[in-house]
């Protein structure tokens, strides 16, 4: 496997997502946390950074365990670093360095640039240049305003580059990285979706014995796909837990519980709406309606958690980038069960010993394992639907002629889409129930009913999100069916705002 030193970069995670899309197997560590044994790594990569080489606080850790005994590449400050601590000499370049450049003068001959042409369009990104390069090294390519774009360490397979191999606008980036790995590390290309499922399924049998394990499925891929390594590797000594909060899509706890079943499952469906609606009862507060909804949850999950008689296992759907230590530590997102909970001691499902089939894995690499493992697209393919479900879609408070209104209006749209094949190209789609009322006439009667607004944003991780431009036919014509079929509604408007400054959710 590879390591991959993160000294803080935006790009570090597309590092190992690009060494991942090449079937090798790649973990983050942050540069000051570096592994003590480091004999399961094959190669290291050194990231970019914010920093300059030349600051007194930059990063500038010990790398003599790995410098001249294993394969190094290091991108941008990586480069630069290597350059700074080894003779060479790095400063600030006339002009800051961003976007576009093209190789030249590549030497090849020791297959690190092998394949990659004259004239190749790299991506920079950087202020410090490298003047001189450290004694002992050969310049493998330069570009325009960087002359030494790529070099090496001589007697070493230890690399320097300015560029930005893991962006896609360095056209050759991902060959280079072969190149790296394969060529000058002599990694194998065997890290697929079969096997990591293949793998996992006999690190579960073995963990996991003849223990029974409890997971909660919330009808999204995570869940979904760690129900299914798991139903693999110990069959009905998982039981899953699927919870109806009331605040679903219409008829999703029902076709969602058939699928699970259909899929071999051993679930369980808890219909549990009527709590969560009597717990909301008034209140119009966003972040309290979602603490209740929080709390509500974990209560009937522990409930149904003691009804499986010697449970020792909670299984969470957690995900690899839920986990990654980041240098800038602004604290990732974390969805897990845990993060829902408030003080006054801990639930007894809590208190179970945790297993994650998923840790391992970025996002899309779930969907590639769950189509290894045959889960139906139907729910590979689903857009995301935040936990508290149509509860932070109703502005104010909730009642169930509200959850009723939304979930007609939410069908409308989410078919809609799907019938004109846009479905897959939007990240996330639903619509919002507004506190307000508007005037409006129908036949000859005047109407004061309320209005809906649909949202659909395209986006990769939800962090930053833009609104989609929908056909205006689509609008026009899912719009009428809207304030035609559903009783309540008399107007309906398009959300254009991007976030940020707004976010996806309403509420
Ligand atoms: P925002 O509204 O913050 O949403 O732009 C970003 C993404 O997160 C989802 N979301 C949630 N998911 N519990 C969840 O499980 C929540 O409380 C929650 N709030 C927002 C939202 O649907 C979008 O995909």
């Amino acid at each position: 496997q590879v390591l991959i030193l993160d000294f803080g970069s935006q790009y570090t995670q597309l590092i190992a997502r690009r060494v991942r899309e090449l079937n090798i197997y790649s973990e983050i560590k942050p540069y000051n946390k570096l592994p003590e044994d480091l004999s399961a790594f094959q190669a290291v990569i050194l990231s970019g950074s914010p920093f300059s080489v030349r600051a007194e606080d930059a990063p500038h850790p010990d790398l003599s365990q790995i410098k001249g005994k294993k394969p190094l590449l290091g991108i941008c400050y990586g480069a630069q670093y290597l350059a700074h601590f080894h003779g060479g000499n790095v400063a600030p370049s006339a002009t800051r360095e961003y976007g576009r450049a093209h190789l030249a003068g590549i030497k090849s001959d020791d297959g690190f640039l092998s394949g990659i042409p004259e004239g190749s369009q790299v991506w920079m990104s950087h202020s410090d240049t490298i003047k001189e390069l450290p004694k002992g090294a050969v310049r493998l390519a330069s570009t325009e305003d960087v002359e030494n774009a790529a070099f090496k360490l001589k007697g070493e397979t230890t690399y320097g580059i300015q560029f930005h191999p893991e962006v896609y606008h360095t056209t050759e980036g991902k060959k280079l990285l072969e190149n790296f790995l394969v060529k000058i590390a002599g990694l194998k290309q065997d890290w697929t979706p079969d096997a990591f499922v293949e793998t996992s399924v006999a690190e579960l049998k073995q963990k996991i014995g003849s223990d029974k394990v409890i997971l909660g499925l919330s009808g999204g891929v995570d869940s979904s796909v760690a129900a299914m390594l798991l139903h693999r590797a110990i069959g009905s000594q998982l039981h899953c837990i699927f919870v109806n909060n009331g605040l679903l899509r219409k008829n999703e706890f029902h076709d969602v519980l058939e699928q699970y079943k259909g899929m071999g499952l051993n679930v369980k469906g808890v219909d549990a709406s009527a709590r969560f609606l009597d717990a909301l009862k008034g209140e119009a507060d966003p972040e309290k309606k979602r603490k209740i909804i929080g709390r509500v949850f974990i209560e009937v999950f522990d409930d149904e958690a003691h009804q499986v008689e010697n449970a020792k296992w909670l299984a969470q759907g957690t995900i690899y980038p839920d986990r990654i230590e980041s240098v800038s530590a602004s604290g990732g997102p974390s969805a897990t069960i845990k993060s829902h909970h408030n003080v006054g001691g801990l639930p007894d499902f809590m208190k179970l010993k945790v297993v994650e089939p998923l840790h391992l894995l970025f996002k899309d690499e779930v969907r590639r394992v769950g189509r290894s493992i045959g889960m139906p697209e139907a729910i590979l393919g689903r857009h995301p639907f935040p936990g508290p479900g149509l509860g932070i879609r109703i502005l104010g408070d909730i009642t169930a002629e509200k959850v009723s209104i939304l979930q007609e209006v939410d069908a409308i749209f989410i078919e809609g889409l799907k019938k004109w094949g846009l479905y897959d190209k939007v990240w996330q789609a639903g619509a919002m129930l507004l506190p307000v009322q508007s005037v409006g006439v129908m036949g000859d009667e005047r109407t004061y009913e309320k209005c809906v607004a649909l949202r659909a944003v395209e986006s990769t991780d939800g962090m930053t999100a833009d609104w989609v431009n929908l056909p205006y036919e689509f609008l026009q014509k899912t719009s009428n069916e809207i304030i035609n079929r559903v009783k309540g509604v008399n107007r309906v408007v398009y959300d254009i705002s991007s976030k940020p400054p707004a976010t996806i959710e309403w509420e």
